[in-house]
C-alpha cells in the first residue's frame, strides 16, 4: 500500500518524507487556502516546491468546473513537473476531462467520489486514481471504508487498472481498515501516519532496554 500525505504544508511534507515512507502528496483548494497560497502563480510555485521535496505523485486540483477550463488548467499543471497528477472532480465535465487526459497519457486523480457508480465512471474514463472520501461519508452516518472495499472489489472483478486512493482519512484506524479493504493508496494527515507508530509496549520496552544498558554501562 502506498502512503500519500494529504496536505499542502511544506514542513509536514518534509517531515513525512524524512520518515522514509512517503510515496506522494495530495492537495486540494481548501488545503492550499489553509497555507494562504493566493493566485495562480503562487499555486504553481508551491506545487513545484512540493515536487522538489517528494519523489512521487503530487495531485494538483483544477478550479474550473467546465470541460474546456479543466483541460486548460490541467495541461498547465501537468507541464509544471513530471510527477504532477491532475486532480479533477467527479462531475460529467470532470469525467470527460479524465478521458481527455488519459488519451493524452496525462495521469489523473478523480476526486470527490462518494459512490461505486461514480468510481465505475472514473475507471471507465481511464483515471489513474479514484478518491473515495472516507471521513466525509462517516460524517453523514455512512461507512466510508465499506465504499473503499466495494470499489476495490469492483475494479478487481473487471480488471480496471485505476488505483483506489482512500481520501478524507481522519485517523490511524481509518488507515488500518483501508489496508484490510485492499486500498492501493491512503492519503493521510501526518498525525494519522505517525499514529501507526504508537504502542505503549514499544515505549516501555525501549525504556527498559535503555535502563538495563545504563545499569551496566553507567
Ligand atoms: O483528500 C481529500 C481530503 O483532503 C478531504 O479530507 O478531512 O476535508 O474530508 P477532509
Amino acid at each position: 500500500m502506498k502512503f500519500f500525505i494529504d496536505t499542502a504544508n511544506l514542513a509536514q511534507i518534509r517531515e513525512a518524507n524524512e520518515m522514509g515512507v512517503l510515496d506522494g502528496v495530495t492537495t486540494n483548494p481548501s488545503l492550499m487556502a489553509r497555507e494562504n497560497i493566493r493566485g495562480e502563480e503562487a499555486c504553481r510555485r508551491h506545487y513545484v516546491e512540493i515536487c522538489n521535496i517528494v519523489d512521487g505523485d503530487v495531485s494538483a486540483e483544477v478550479i474550473s468546473t467546465d470541460f474546456e477550463g479543466m483541460v486548460r488548467e490541467g495541461e498547465e499543471l501537468a507541464a509544471l513537473h513530471p510527477n504532477i497528477v491532475v486532480k479533477l472532480p467527479c462531475t460529467a465535465d470532470g469525467i470527460r476531462a479524465v478521458k481527455y487526459f488519459s488519451q493524452k497519457g496525462i495521469r489523473t486523480n478523480c476526486t470527490l467520489v462518494f459512490s461505486a457508480g461514480q468510481a465505475l465512471l472514473a475507471a471507465k474514463a481511464g483515471a489513474t486514481y479514484v478518491s473515495p472520501f472516507v471521513g466525509r461519508l462517516d460524517d453523514i452516518g455512512e461507512d466510508g471504508v465499506e465504499l473503499v472495499a466495494h470499489i476495490v472489489q469492483m475494479y478487481r472483478y473487471y480488471g480496471f487498472e485505476t488505483q483506489v486512493l482512500a481520501a478524507s482519512i481522519r485517523h490511524t484506524q481509518h488507515i488500518i481498515r483501508c489496508v484490510d479493504a485492499g486500498a492501493d493508496v491512503a492519503t493521510c494527515p501526518l498525525a494519522a501516519i505517525k499514529g501507526l507508530l504508537k504502542h505503549p509496549l514499544t515505549d516501555s520496552g525501549l525504556a527498559q532496554f535503555l535502563a538495563d544498558h545504563a545499569k551496566v554501562n553507567g
